[in-house]
């Protein structure tokens, strides 16, 4: 899987075992997928375009560099809302496309019930955000939609993927890179990542059934 970039970090391994674990409240599992996107987000970034800047510092000019793409930020709502922040405090220039998406339960189809991307928008980049990436189906669709409007460079920031989501992903958009923080071997009968850490949206947003 060319194309799929596992954060090997000490970091990552702590936070994402708080986030796992099920004892984690709500409000410490909302901290803890901003830790982690933050840490994607950090990795994703690395080799962003940027062009020189000359700048003044209080003792003498030199040369500094700034970003030079434009960057569009898609959370898949809900789960993928809980990642937005720490993306736009690294990237406060960018903007942020929402698209609403949930899994049929019966069949683990992804139905897209909001679009709010632009209408002819392009941009450079674009970072896809979900923490979950279980069969691959809503992340697939999202990019299918963001096809349609001319994004070159389509990144997806997810913390926990399973393996088969990630192989349908590659083999459907080869060229999409994906950020992970870990891939977990298999998903259960129900379609959830095992071990994974549940149902993300719920979590952040204390809906547990
Ligand atoms: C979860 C998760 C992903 C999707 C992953 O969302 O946040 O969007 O399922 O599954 P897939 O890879 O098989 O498509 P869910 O449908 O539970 O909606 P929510 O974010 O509103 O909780």
């Amino acid at each position: 899987m060319d194309g799929v970039i596992e954060l090997k970090h000490s970091l990552v391994d702590h936070h994402l075992t708080i986030l796992r674990d099920r004892t984690t409240a709500p409000s410490l599992f909302r901290r803890q997928t901003h830790r982690l996107a933050s840490l994607l987000a950090f990795s994703a970034t690395t080799d962003l375009p940027i062009r020189d800047r000359r700048i003044t510092t209080p003792l003498t000019e030199t040369d500094g560099s700034e970003l030079a793409v434009k960057i569009a930020i898609v959370p898949i709502l809900r789960a993928g809302l809980g990642m937005v922040e720490p993306l736009q405090e690294l990237l406060p220039e960018a903007e942020v496309w929402h698209l609403g998406m949930y899994r049929d339960e019966q069949t683990a189809q992804p139905i897209e019930y909001y679009c709010k991307l632009p209408a002819g928008g392009a941009c450079d980049v674009v970072f896809v955000l979900d923490p979950m990436l279980a069969t691959g189906g809503s992340v697939v669709s999202a990019i299918e939609a963001l096809d349609r409007w001319d994004c070159p460079d389509i990144r997806v920031l997810s913390i926990i993927a399973s393996r088969p989501g990630l192989e349908r992903l590659q083999s459907e958009f080869p060229g999409v890179r994906v950020f992970v923080a870990a891939i977990d071997p298999e998903l259960n009968e129900q379609q959830f990542i095992v071990p994974g850490l549940g149902d993300a949206g719920d979590r952040i947003f204390n809906t547990l059934p």
